[in-house]
């Protein structure tokens, strides 16, 4: 949501700043802008509504000089996505300029104080409002500009992270955090920043994450002085990260989903690494290990989430229930922070989400911790928000994921949801051993079943011209498979814009039903397990009535996929693990139709990665 990039050092600031958005594209494309103080000390901010590239077209024959900039790329939250609204903003007096990541919600009545004194604004953004906010307290004071924006955040109610630069001092930025994340960069006498470390790896491996509620003076050549809000100078807490471009870049795939969708075999294999012994005979993940009374005494575990992560948490209700026969809640963040849940020291809450930034996740657990739950995260990206405000947890190590529809952080995030069920199972007794070594030997060689899977690129990528131009889809799938069947429709509709539906293919007959003839494809996720034959009864149920069927089967089928129109099969594995051998087709059927009908397929129209607004 929103993607905010900074540079100070002896290098051109524009190229670094332009790079930067595009790493950070994936948070938000309406507009994105730059500003810079050019080298004859003037201020200069270009913006335009639209990607990247149409900042980088308007700023062509502009005046691109200056060692210090701020930039932006935006999901639009407050006012239209067009050029006024875009960042940065601009203060009436023209010597300061704005990013912010966030949302300000009490803008209206700053606003409404701040035109008292005269101001005007151009946009309708809530961001304007915190500099000209700024750019009052610095003139009626006379303040440095770090003080100015201290006070403004003691003013302003909301999430933000900001970057402010002066013209009249080309030597400094100010930047400030609270719920939204922001990470500088320290290099050779040069600093960046960013939302995320993906604009600032090619630089340095050296960062400090900013916490909530600390502002950072960045001056030129100088060391970095992080405060708190009541001024108190806080230590520096470099650390060293752990990200590689390659991770970065398309690597010769036409879009980075596709990309993801085949890393998948290795993201799977760095995900169990030192963590799954191949004999079968061990499990260990230390953030479990660490805390095992917490959740040995668990009454309940609660796992919060949103979108694909609130997917493989219900996957994880399953995991849990069935081998540690410990009650799980699966909850959407957003409902539970506003209802009022009941939640004791005897729960466990797990909040899961990829990028770790989810602003209702983060709020919901902070919600949990409050009522003494035990909260423990399963991230992907390191150092961002939701690991840092947990007890404890484990990162699910997938590298990072830049197309914005979610593949391999699904599977990784089940994958590890099954070896803290295998753990906790034994640590219980409630897991028999051969049950135990069979899903572990499994799990170790989910690498090579997953390879074996992707093997069926070609039939899906058939299959898939043709069900290109049905208006409407539905997925059925039961017990483990529900979740992936969910899944697999919020991955058609959200890069193809194709509706779809997933149900519980028993409940169909509820309702659902009704909407089947020769036009609605249905794809029935139907693995040999032990609901089996009740599956195939569902299929029979759509063959009834004309339904054109694309069944997912194990590999061998005779009877399911007797009566579908199209079958994908795929290997046997253990029941528990299925849903992420049944994922992978489904996320390349939704691929190919969405390349099909020419959609932007890492940037789907309405998204972004990294949703940090309610
Ligand atoms: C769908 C997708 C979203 C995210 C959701 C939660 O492909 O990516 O539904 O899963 O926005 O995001 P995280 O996991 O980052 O909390």
């Amino acid at each position: 949501m929103c993607g905010i990039v900074g540079y100070i050092g002896s290098k051109e600031a524009y190229p670094v700043l332009i790079k930067g958005l595009h790493r950070l594209e994936y948070r938000g494309y309406d507009s994105s802008g730059v500003a810079m103080i050019s080298d004859e000390g003037k201020l200069n901010i270009y913006k335009a509504k639209g990607k990247v590239a149409a900042l980088e077209h308007f700023a062509e024959s502009k005046d691109r000089s200056g060692t210090v900039g701020i930039a932006h790329t935006r999901w639009a939250t407050h006012g239209e996505p067009n050029d006024t609204n875009a960042h940065p903003h601009a203060s009436q007096s023209g010597d300061l300029a704005i990013v912010h990541n966030g949302t300000i919600e009490n803008y209206t009545v700053v606003k409404k104080a701040l035109e008292q004194h005269g101001y005007a604004f151009r946009s309708e953004t809530d961001t304007e409002v915190v500099v000209q906010l700024i750019d009052y307290i610095r003139t009626d004071t006379g303040c440095t500009l770090f003080e100015a924006v201290r006070e403004a955040c003691h003013q302003i109610v909301g999430a933000y992270a900001i970057a402010v630069i002066d013209r009249r001092n080309p030597n400094q930025i100010v930047v400030a955090r609270k719920s939204s994340p922001l990470v500088i960069g320290v290099g050779d006498g040069e600093y960046f920043i960013a939302s995320d470390a993906t604009p600032i790896v090619e630089y340095t491996n050296r960062v400090v994450y900013l916490n909530d509620d600390e502002i950072a003076v960045i001056n030129r050549g100088e060391s970095l002085h992080v405060f708190n809000m009541d001024n108190k100078e806080s230590k520096v807490n470099i650390q060293k990260l752990r990200m590689s471009i390659s991770e970065l870049e398309k690597g010769g795939y036409p879009h980075f989903m596709l990309k993801e969708i085949f890393e998948q075999p290795r993201t799977l294999r760095d995900c169990i690494r030192g963590r799954v012994s191949a004999d079968g005979k061990h499990v260990v993940l230390s953030g479990v290990l660490d805390n095992k009374e917490r959740f040995l005494d668990a009454h309940r575990i609660l796992i919060v989430a949103c979108g694909t992560s609130w997917h493989a948490a219900l996957i994880g209700k399953h995991l849990f229930e069935d081998m540690c026969r410990i009650p799980v809640e699966v909850e959407y963040a957003s409902e539970f922070r506003y209802r009022n849940p009941v939640v004791s020291d005897k729960d466990v809450l797990i909040a899961m989400s990829q990028s770790g930034e989810t602003a209702d996740t983060l709020a919901a657990l902070e919600l949990a911790k409050e009522q003494g739950a035990f909260v423990f995260g399963i991230c992907n990206v390191i150092g961002s928000s939701i690991p840092r405000a947990t007890d404890s947890g484990c990162y699910i190590h997938v590298g990072p994921e830049i197309g914005v529809a979610s593949t391999k952080a699904f599977t990784g995030q089940v994958t590890v949801l099954a070896m803290m069920a295998l753990m906790l199972g034994r640590m219980k007794g409630t897991i028999a051993d051969e049950a135990f070594e069979r899903v572990t030997r499994d799990l170790h060689r989910l690498p090579e079943l997953l390879q074996e899977v992707l093997e069926l690129d070609t039939r899906v990528k058939d299959l898939s011209k043709i069900f290109t131009y049905a208006k409407n889809f539905l997925y059925l799938g039961r017990g483990y498979n529900y979740p992936a069947a969910l899944e697999g429709a919020l991955k058609l509709k959200e890069i193809s814009y194709i509706h779809a539906e997933g149900c519980p293919a028993a409940e169909m007959k509820h309702g659902t039903i009704a909407l089947i003839d020769d036009d609605m494809p249905t794809v029935v996720i139907a693995p040999r397990d032990k609901i089996y034959d009740k599956t195939v009864s569902n299929i029979q149920q759509i063959k009834a009535r004309n339904g054109r069927i694309i069944a997912l089967v194990t590999r061998g089928d005779e009877v399911a996929a007797k009566i579908a129109d199209y079958v994908i099969e795929i290997p046997e594995v253990c029941e528990c693990l299925s849903p992420i051998l049944t994922s992978v087709p489904l996320q390349l059927l939704a691929y190919y139709v969405a390349v099909n009908k020419g959609r932007n397929v890492d940037q789907p129209r309405n998204l972004a990665k990294s949703v940090t607004v309610e």
